[in-house]
């Protein structure tokens, strides 16, 4: 099978490997789709902390089974996605049901060997059915079910204002299953073009600049002076994070979606006076990646509109380094295999 790997930051190199040999409970899976991730895009530029190298990347998959033991669930020729976040089943995050964040998470892609091949073995208790979805949707699943993740910690109300801040493919993923949670959604972002995608494909109503002036004032106008209830950050910008502690209502909670390698600083009296949440969201559950496919076949969601570039397997080498450049404006490139 062809497979290509991440041999050192700037470098990925096509070979020929042996098909994996199908191991108890396990699916071997045909890969149809590959979905690039600012986490697929970092390991390759070098600043991601969980790498090391060679690693082939990839963990936004779609595929259609072709071998598979010990389930009678799944079928043969089935288009399906995984949960691509292998766990223990043993340390304490496992057995408090919060597998997202096990102890010795081994993400697919990140910690081993992820989809950028034509065959990928995965545990049969990983698969997701994908019966309705086309294989570009199914490889979206993953990166849209961080979003909903984050929105059910957050444990967003009917008509609530929740600032999403960052317009990213995570930050669209947020915005989308707030509005379907029922909230009025802001988006807040640097980028121009970004924050009229939210408004012209999303429907979102309130996109700010936060280079427009005074944040706060902007967000007090929009919210009738109370400010929003759920501040959720999908940016990973430290700056962005410090400051949205005063974009929150008295009573709010803050969820980190987006990750950055420093500390976090905020003035305690204030955050005292609101008796505000402060939580991270990491990965998703099985539950956000059903409450995903769910809102994608009802028409809820229609995260395809979030593919700016299309390409076959064999040039993706040639087009990495293009994908980082914020000229070409990629939110999400899609990778296609026969
Ligand atoms: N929770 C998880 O498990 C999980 C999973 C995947 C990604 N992430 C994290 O989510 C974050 C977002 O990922 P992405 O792929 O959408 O990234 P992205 O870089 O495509 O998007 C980030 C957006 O934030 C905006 N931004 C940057 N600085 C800003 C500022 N100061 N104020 C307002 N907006 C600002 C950028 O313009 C950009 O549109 C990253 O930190 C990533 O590591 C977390
Ligand atoms: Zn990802
Ligand atoms: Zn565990």
């Amino acid at each position: 099978m062809k497979t290509l790997t991440c041999t050192t930051p700037g470098q990925l190199q096509y070979a020929e490997a042996e098909k994996p040999v199908l191991a108890k409970n396990h699916a071997l899976l045909k890969i149809k789709r590959i979905g690039i991730c600012g986490t697929d895009l970092h390991a390759f530029e070098s600043t991601q902390p969980f790498f090391s190298y060679p690693r082939i990347l990839g963990h936004e998959l779609a595929a259609k089974i072709v071998e598979i033991d010990g389930s009678t669930e799944f079928a043969l020729g089935e288009a399906v996605t995984f949960i691509p976040y292998f766990n223990c089943g043993e340390c304490i995050a496992c057995r408090s049901n919060k597998p997202n964040c096990c102890v010795k998470m081994q993400v697919c892609g990140v910690h081993v060997d992820g989809g950028m091949r034509e065959f990928l073995q995965v545990p049969v208790s990983t698969l997701l059915h994908g019966e309705g979805l086309s294989y570009d949707e199914l490889a979206l699943v993953e990166p849209l079910a961080i979003g909903a993740h984050g929105v059910r910690r957050a444990a967003v109300q009917k008509d609530e204002f929740v600032l999403v801040i960052g317009a990213g493919p995570i930050g669209l993923g947020t915005m989308e299953f707030a509005r379907i949670a029922g909230a009025n959604v802001i988006a807040l972002d640097i980028n121009d073009s970004r924050l009229e995608f939210c408004k012209d494909r999303l429907n979102v109503a309130h996109a700010v600049n936060a280079l427009d002036g005074d944040v706060s004032a902007q967000l007090a106008a929009i919210t009738d002076g109370n400010m929003p209830t759920v501040v959720i950050d999908a940016t990973g910008s430290q700056k962005a994070i410090n400051n949205a502690f005063q974009y929150m209502a008295h009573g709010a909670r803050f969820v980190l979606i987006g990750l950055q390698k420093g500390d976090i600083s905020f003035s305690h009296p204030e955050f005292h006076k609101r008796e505000a949440t402060l939580m991270s969201s990491r990965n998703a559950t099985t539950e956000d990646f059903e409450h995903v496919i769910r809102s994608m076949k009802q028409g809820l969601v229609k995260p395809t509109t979030y593919i700016t570039h299309q390409v076959a397997f064999d040039q993706v080498a040639g087009e990495f380094a293009n994908w980082l450049d914020p000229k070409n404006g990629v939110i999400k490139a899609m990778v296609s295999m026969d």
